[in-house]
């Protein structure tokens, strides 16, 4: 199985957490973007929030019933890929950059469903860079602070590699190439402790579920 088809077996897995009548919160990347087409080819009789503009707009342009977390401050499920699941479905997340919204509609979610293929699972968390989303402002200031902290932290550039990467809020993103995240609880702690920091990738405590594919498929477990 390609990591293209297992991330297209997870998202439609998920598509059978969603009932008709549920508030549904939808995530950013390439895994989540699978789940919210094979939702919509159900056509189901839901409401839906999204975590980035990109998901936003692409749930309308399939006919979803797209809200904003004014409208709809209450999310049956949300259904989101992650960069890396760790134990306890401790996860790392915003490789695509959306860290910030994901978060605040995981929040809003009874249940997190976190979408992944199998490579995607680690023993220890931070192989993959750690996202921080910054206020523009305070970067000569974070920068730093996370340095003291041993984080190795570089600012995103734009994929077109024309200036940094901004975020859906106009932040920037600073990844932090830690290899190691032994204490997800500390370092937590610690980067959100700095000012100017808006929000790290660090999901810790939020999924209640994983769908993993793998070669033997899809396995779900709970946190
Ligand atoms: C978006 O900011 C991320 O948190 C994604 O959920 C994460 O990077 C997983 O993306 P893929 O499904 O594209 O691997």
């Amino acid at each position: 199985m390609t990591q293209d088809e297992a991330k297209a077996a997870v998202a439609r897995r998920a598509v059978e957490f969603v009932e008709d009548g549920m508030r549904v919160g939808l995530g950013t990347g390439t895994t989540a973007t699978m789940f919210i087409r094979a939702l919509a080819e159900r056509k189901p009789k839901i409401r839906c929030v999204a975590s980035s503009d990109a998901s936003f707009n692409l749930g309308a342009e399939l006919g979803l019933d797209m809200m904003t977390l004014n409208e709809l401050p209450e999310i049956d499920v949300y259904i989101d890929g992650a960069d890396e699941v760790g134990p306890g479905l401790a996860l790392i997340k915003g490789g695509g950059g959306a860290l910030l919204r994901e978060k605040i509609v995981a929040s809003a979610a009874k249940r997190f469903v976190v979408v992944v293929d199998s490579s995607k699972v680690v023993e220890c968390l931070g192989k993959f860079p750690l996202p921080i989303e910054v206020i523009k402002m305070a970067l000569p200031l974070v920068l730093p602070k996370l340095e003291a902290l041993g984080l190795e932290p570089k600012q995103r550039r734009a994929k077109s590699g024309d200036g940094p990467y901004l975020t859906d809020e106009g932040n920037f993103i600073v990844d932090c190439f830690v290899g190691k995240i032994a204490d997800p609880v500390m370092v937590a702690a610690e980067v959100r402790a700095i000012v100017g920091v808006v929000e790290h990738g660090l999901f810790l405590g939020m999924a209640q579920v994983a769908l993993v594919a793998g070669e033997d498929g899809v396995t779900e477990w709970l946190g």
